[in-house]
């Protein structure tokens, strides 16, 4: 299948989601300036990535993926960056030490800014007007202005990304990191938070387990591991022309890959296994996603997995699972049989986000019950299978929105008009985001005590 591959063998295929940009001579200058920016991110990366990754697909690390639904221009502060990659950091230590795991820990930023949409157009009282498609495509006001898709935002899309991302290798290397704060990652968070109580005891037991290593002698001056952590990005291919542009060749390997992320997906839209967005991901040697909802059957699932990792490569394939409380029970035991019957190396992961939203008052929600039910079903089923619960794919923020219903502090569907902020999907906020942290690492030490046991008792 690997015939005739170039960066642009999309361009001719059949592609769903596309932007109808006015001024083609404009989009494809835009493309052109962008294709000699340097890239965002390096190979080695996203090979380092790949690793981490076989080690999840393999039941010996645990994938944490989450952040904006989109990201916006309008909210790109220090602030925002800072308080999002904290709340991360805090779930990654809770399940860390919960599930005795690594974690591999990339988030949905520093370049998620496309959004596929159900309809071209909105309509708004008697006016229609292109869709909003991503601050990457065009604006959210409703007006003809701001929905005609302008190439230069790609541009803006682009430096935004490198500011991002500089900003988050600088906490992730430089010293934010340091296990030594976990006490710290507290401020900011709200004091009579549910959670606040619950990850100071967790805090508490890490700190006194460096005093411990400190006393031995280990401490993070001299152990890397312990004030650094390895953070890396991700988004959704779907303006392909964007990805093309920043796609680029490896010069110690002479393969192709994505520079504008270290892992891409593929949305539940567009991955039609002729289409133009499987064709372009098939080439790049990133590890990619792919998001698997209700309508995937098993058999496409394996011509997918053929054309997208044909050397059965592990860390290459992450299937993103996002079904609904309600049908994952129906779909997923399926998809998995299937799969291992075949002998494929995939990363299970769960997005619980996708298949539960619901409208309510006027506002797109998703109640937290359901997410965290999705979550349940999803580590039942791969525990009855046999198979690795291998991740889970979320969208939240570090602040404290009112946007999904639920959680601890049960937001009602009154409170959703309190902070409201999204561009697109609802988030769960930092407490919520904590709140199902602590679920996964009961979860997964579970599964790892069942082990365990069937070990020592032969
Ligand atoms: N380097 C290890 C890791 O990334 C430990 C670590 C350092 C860590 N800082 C962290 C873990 C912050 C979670 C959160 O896993
Ligand atoms: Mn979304």
């Amino acid at each position: 299948m690997a015939q005739n591959w170039t960066p642009s063998s999309w361009r001719q295929k059949p592609i769903k989601q596309v932007p109808a940009y006015p001024d083609q001579q404009a989009l494809r200058d835009a493309e052109g300036r962008l294709s000699t920016y340097p890239p965002l991110v390096f190979a080695g990366e996203a090979r380092r990535l790949k690793k981490h990754l076989a080690n999840v697909a393999e039941g010996n690390a645990f994938l944490l993926q989450g952040g904006d639904c989109a990201e916006s221009f309008a909210e790109h502060g220090a602030d925002t960056i800072r308080d999002f990659f904290r709340a991360f950091l805090q779930m990654a230590v809770v399940l860390t030490y919960g599930a005795q795991l690594p974690v591999v820990k990339v988030g949905r930023i520093a370049g998620q800014f496309a959004k596929p949409r159900s309809s071209d157009n909105e309509t708004q009282g008697d006016v229609e007007l292109p869709s909003y498609r991503g601050d990457i495509i065009n604006g959210i006001e409703f007006t003809p202005d701001a929905r005609i898709p302008n190439p230069e935002r790609q541009i803006m899309a682009y430096r935004q990304s490198a500011a991002t991302l500089n900003l988050l290798r600088a906490f992730a290397m430089g010293g934010y990191a340091n296990l030594e704060n976990v006490h710290q990652w507290m401020l900011g968070f709200v004091k009579d938070s549910p959670q606040a109580e619950r990850y100071r005891k967790l805090a508490d037991r890490i700190s006194e387990t460096m005093e411990f290593m400190r006393a031995i002698g280990i401490n993070a001056d001299n152990q890397p591991s312990l004030r650094e952590t390895d953070f890396f990005t991700s988004h959704e291919a779907l303006l392909l022309g964007y990805e093309e542009a920043l796609t680029r060749v490896d010069s110690t390997s002479g393969d192709w890959y994505a520079t504008s992320g270290h892992m891409i997906w593929i949305g539940d839209r567009t991955r039609q296994v002729d289409h133009a967005h499987v064709e372009y991901c098939r080439g790049i040697k990133n590890p990619i996603g792919l998001k698997c909802g209700p309508s995937l059957q098993a058999d496409d699932l394996l011509n997918l997995i053929d054309v997208l990792n044909p050397a059965n490569e592990a860390g290459r394939l992450t299937l993103i699972c996002r079904f609904g409380y309600d049908k994952v029970a129906d779909h997923l035991p399926k998809l998995i049989r299937a799969v291992e019957r075949e002998g494929r190396k995939v990363v299970w992961s769960c997005d619980p986000m996708h298949g539960n939203t619901i409208t309510l008052n006027n506002y797109k929600t998703r109640p937290f019950e359901r997410v965290l039910s999705e979550v349940e079903s999803f580590f039942q089923i791969h525990r009855a299978e046999g198979s690795h619960p291998g991740g889970v794919h979320i969208e939240m923020t570090g602040n404290d929105v009112t946007e999904c219903t639920g959680g601890a502090r049960a937001l009602s569907a009154e409170n959703l008009q309190d902070r409201y902020h999204t561009h697109c999907d609802p988030r769960l906020n930092a407490d919520q985001a904590l709140e199902l942290a602590f679920l996964l690492a009961e979860r997964m030490k579970d599964g790892r005590d069942e082990k365990r046991m069937i070990a020592a008792n032969g």
